[in-house]
């Protein structure tokens, strides 16, 4: 999926506090969907969304979509011979667990973009550098994967295996791009340490007293 986008060079937008270009997710709600069981055992939208008044396929771009919740007896318990409130049980449980893991990622991903915000005013086709490039590249991967999670609407339900592969690979971007910025600082404080020492010398050579003959 990145690498679709990657290959097309496609971005979105550029962040004004770190420079990287991202992407936006749209509409993943298919696409995660089928990444789930009910998918593959060929359960459609509208089997879930809209029980009552089958019209054909379901736009997936529709947003009026209602919770099946509203209405669990027709949405799911023409499948499922389970009690309305175990049904619920059985989704807020995904939910929640998905919360907590979408919580996680969220916080890797903002700490991330805040760490990079340093090397902001740093333009790269003026001053080529290969880890900031990359750096930049780590906070697209990490945070498109974290918006097409978030920009989908089951909080997890459709695919909560997937959705949890996304935001820990989310993560894993997130936490490979803060190596990097460690090693940013790094050439930093080299270059800047350099720079002292040629103070330093410069210095030495002014307050020297003038060699006694
Ligand atoms: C097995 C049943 C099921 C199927 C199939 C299903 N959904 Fe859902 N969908 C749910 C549940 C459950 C929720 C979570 C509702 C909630 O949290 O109140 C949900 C939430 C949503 C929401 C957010 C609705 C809201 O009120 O916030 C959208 C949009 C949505 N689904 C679209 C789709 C689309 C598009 C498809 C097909 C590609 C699909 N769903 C397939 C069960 C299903
Ligand atoms: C058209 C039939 C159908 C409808 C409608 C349906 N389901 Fe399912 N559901 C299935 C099938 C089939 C499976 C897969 C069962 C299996 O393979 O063990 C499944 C699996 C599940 C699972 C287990 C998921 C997992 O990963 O183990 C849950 C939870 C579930 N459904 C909840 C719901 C809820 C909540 C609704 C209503 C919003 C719903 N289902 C609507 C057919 C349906």
């Amino acid at each position: 999926m990145l690498d679709y986008y990657k290959e097309d060079g496609h971005k979105d937008w550029v962040h004004k506090e770190t420079g990287a270009s991202v992407l936006k997710a749209q509409h993943p709600e298919f696409e995660l969907y089928s990444q789930g069981i009910h998918a593959k055992s060929g359960v459609a939208c509208v089997d879930c969304h809209m029980p009552y008044q089958r019209v054909g396929a379901m736009k997936i771009t529709n947003h009026h979509v209602q919770s099946p919740l509203l209405n669990v007896s027709k949405s799911c318990q023409t499948c499922h011979n389970i009690p309305e409130n175990d049904l619920r049980a059985r989704v807020e449980g995904i939910q929640d667990k998905h919360m907590q893991l979408r919580n996680v990622a969220f916080d890797a991903v903002v700490d991330y973009i805040s760490d990079l915000k340093e090397f902001k005013d740093v333009d790269l086709a003026k001053t080529p550098n290969p880890k900031l490039s990359e750096a930049r590249e780590y906070q697209k991967q990490a945070q498109f994967l974290f918006d097409f999670v978030e920009a989908e609407n089951s909080t997890g339900f459709h695919a909560p295996q997937e959705a949890a592969r996304l935001l820990g690979l989310s993560i894993d971007k997130a936490r490979k791009g803060q190596k990097l910025v460690a090693e940013l600082r790094g050439q930093q404080t080299q270059s800047s340490d350099a720079k002292k020492e040629i103070k330093v010398e410069e210095n030495k050579v002014e307050t020297k007293p003038p060699a006694k003959k």
